[in-house]
């Protein structure tokens, strides 16, 4: 929830409205949210004032009550819209109409969006590119095209005074912050950067050249201060966060390790999986396991961002390939998950062939290779099937230098 009580000052005349959503339990109608998610959107208190977005439906309860407060008895300047994902917009309508004076700032693709939900008028528009800078007094804004991270209308803001870019959807996380506004205050390795790389490669993993081409710009001017529209802000220390989207983005493994991701009817799936991952574990590799069935596949894509090899194990079922299974690889294709060292294990109990159609759904994905031959089995493990295991654990091994 927004409220006064959350408004948060950040540097002098700049403040952070932002708060948790604990109960929504998906995001975008898709992806599990079982830690919550935060939404910020901010105010700058200049010779002209600023807000910068809105926020979720979810947390919308006292937004408007929090801008007044925020502006501190001020009027509204400008409204700058970065991003017209519903996620930010719940308030757009309202702010609009209490603050009639306050002029739109939008890339003209967001206002084109916008029009599909409100009329603005249009001596209260202001549409800005690439590089356009708006004067605020002392500080400035300077905007930056973002296309595509996430949506195509997307802008990100600089403000050179502080040296503060204003993110968007960049640089944000999955989970609630529980009165945390910085990222220092938080134990963001341990705690959250799971979460933000499931954020990241659910929401913006396709657009990898897109993500980069921002990180070059943004990369030419001196940044101290992130503020993104999710998750805390960071006011230094996001070396290595801003490392982990430079390798998310070029879709460069983090690290060497095998994610599992399995569907299985009755257990005897799980259990190859499962005894791959203990013949694994005993070599000294890093490996991580999700039941596809009770697992979102978005938890797959994150993993198979994160580490060097992927294995998928599956059952036929119908003389197809199980719908965990089948919704997973289509969800991997579509996260352009690529560039991995993966193996696959199919099981049947009359005629097995999971392991041919998962053959053929991996062709989809670019630039990937194949370890070992795929592990085939009838039913449950024999001792027969156990060795040809332990051989693929020693491939896998072997292809990330384990052996
Ligand atoms: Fe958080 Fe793309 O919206």
């Amino acid at each position: 929830m927004i409220c006064k009580g959350t408004n948060t000052s950040i540097a002098e005349g700049i403040i952070r409205m932002g708060g948790d959503d604990r109960r929504s339990p998906i995001f975008e109608g898709e992806i599990p949210i079982p830690e919550g998610v935060s939404y910020n959107s901010y105010v700058i208190l200049d010779e002209k004032t600023v807000l910068l977005d809105t926020c979720d439906e979810s947390v919308s309860h006292g937004y408007m009550s929090s801008l007044e407060d925020a502006l501190s008895g001020r009027d509204l300047d400008y409204f700058v819209i970065s991003h017209m994902e519903p996620d930010h917009g719940a308030a757009i309508g309202d702010v609009i109409r209490n603050y009639p004076e306050a002029t739109v700032v939008a890339s003209g693709l967001a206002f084109e969006m916008l029009a599909n939900f409100l009329e603005i008028n249009p001596e209260k528009r202001l549409v800005v590119e690439d590089g356009t800078v708006l004067e605020l007094g002392k500080r400035s804004l300077t905007f930056i095209s973002a296309s595509m991270v996430h949506w195509p209308e997307v802008m990100m803001s600089y403000e050179s005074k502080d040296g503060i870019l204003f993110s968007a959807d960049a640089f944000g996380t999955f989970g609630a912050l529980d009165g945390a506004v910085f990222a220092d205050q938080l134990d963001f390795d341990g705690k959250y950067m799971d979460e933000a790389r499931r954020y990241y490669t659910n929401i913006v993993g396709k657009y990898g050249a897109q993500v980069r081409k921002v990180l070059d710009k943004s990369g030419s001017v001196e940044i101290k201060m992130i503020c993104p529209l999710h998750g805390p802000i960071w006011r230094g220390g996001f070396g290595e966060f801003v490392g982990k989207y430079v390798k998310w983005s070029g879709y460069e493994p983090e690290e060497d390790g095998v994610v599992i991701g399995y569907a299985s009817m009755y257990g005897n799936t799980a259990d190859a999986a499962d005894t791959l991952a203990t013949m694994l574990r005993s070599k000294g590799v890093k490996v991580v396991v999700h039941d596809l069935s009770r697992r979102h596949s978005s938890y797959l894509v994150s993993d198979a961002f994160r580490f060097s090899n992927i294995v998928l194990a599956a059952p036929t079922y119908n003389n197809g390939l199980h719908p965990a299974m089948s919704a997973a690889i289509e969800n991997m294709e579509s996260m352009t998950v690529r560039a991995r060292k993966y193996s696959i294990i199919g099981n049947g109990s009359w005629a097995p062939r999971s392991h041919e159609f998962m053959c053929k759904r991996t062709e989809a994905l670019k630039d990937m290779t194949l370890v070992g031959e795929p592990v085939v089995f009838k039913s449950s493990l024999k001792d027969e099937d156990r060795e040809k295991l332990a051989h693929l654990a020693d491939e896998i091994a072997a292809s990330m230098g384990e052996a």
